[in-house]
């Protein structure tokens, strides 16, 4: 089981999109998916598919008994795509993980806790955070084999790639260092990308000033601006399922986020080359 999530400090970068086209594709390939929506002010991944079954419970339950159990998980009408749903109408989370000795440990904890007793029930578990600082944020990222962050190619998003999320990042990983603990690296990547001359510089500039950041990590695939994608979240499937068309001048969503995830699993390969990485299609698996 291997922990993904979605972060940026800004918002509206496209984490949400990228984490439900994401787990759509992975099921497609033949893999189990727990989503977890841990954006508690915004919970717009839990409504992203809708659910032939809901648990009674959902990320609240997570974060105060510190586990997943059969009452958390969430059904959607993709099979094999479950959730544990953003629930935390009182916006009680982050006063409750600041107060909790172990607070921002808690998701990893559950995960733990779950791998142990369940290890083969899902083979990726994705997370998506709010675009903003803040513990919940953390937690997720403390809980981490790799985490995404996409970022579009206009000078505030950029500039804020590098002054919030990069160091945001830095100072997490330094204070999870002193209790022997690593967080994922951050695997970045271009998002609603227009072909204009603009578009092209700062991406030029992004791509400049991300080389030889330490844990940081531009991948190549650039998600391209499309309608497909607004277009696919209304009609609540993935981008792979509903972008095939060949005969387009954009790129369309099935080739863009194959693109994208091979290139994720081939970067994470060659970083961590002894790493026992999940096998698509097992028995019990609902993928095709
Ligand atoms: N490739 C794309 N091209 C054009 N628009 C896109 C693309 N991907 C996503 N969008 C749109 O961009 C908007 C923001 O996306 P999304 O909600 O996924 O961002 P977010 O990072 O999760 O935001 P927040 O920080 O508020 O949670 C949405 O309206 C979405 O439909
Ligand atoms: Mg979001």
């Amino acid at each position: 089981m291997k922990v993904i999530s979605a972060y940026s400090s800004k918002g509206g970068t496209t984490k949400t999109t990228t984490i439900a086209n994401l787990g759509g594709l992975l099921v497609d390939l033949g893999f189990r998916i727990l989503l977890i929506d841990a954006d508690n002010t915004q919970p717009s991944l839990s409504s992203y598919y809708p659910l032939t079954h809901q648990a009674p419970d959902g990320l609240v339950r997570l974060i105060k008994s510190r586990e997943i159990v059969d009452d958390l998980l969430s059904h959607t009408t993709i099979e094999g795509l479950d959730i544990v749903y953003a629930d935390d109408h009182k916006k009680e989370l982050s006063s409750f993980i600041n107060d909790a000795a172990d607070g921002r440990l808690r998701i990893k904890r559950a995960i733990q806790e779950f791998q142990d007793h369940c290890p083969d029930k899902y083979d990726f578990i994705l997370i998506d955070t709010r675009g903003a600082k803040g513990v919940l944020v953390d937690s997720a990222l403390i809980a981490s084999d790799i985490i995404f962050s996409p970022i579009p190619p206009d000078k505030i998003s950029a500039t804020e790639f590098h002054r919030g999320t990069v160091r945001r990042h830095r100072s997490i990983a330094d204070s999870v260092r002193f209790m022997n603990m690593e967080i994922g690296p951050i695997f970045a990547f271009l998002c609603r990308v227009e072909r204009t001359r603009d578009a092209q510089v700062i991406t030029e500039g992004i791509r400049l000033l991300s080389e030889d950041v330490d844990n940081i990590y531009l991948l190549d695939t650039e998600i391209p601006h499309s309608t497909a994608y607004k277009s696919a979240a209304t009609s609540q499937i993935p981008i792979h399922r509903f972008d095939r068309g060949k005969y387009k001048k954009i790129r369309n969503g099935a080739d863009t986020m194959s693109q994208l995830w091979q290139e994720i699993m081939d970067l994470y390969r060659s970083l961590n080359p002894v790493a026992v990485l999940p096998i698509p299609g097992r028995e019990g698996s609902h993928g095709k």
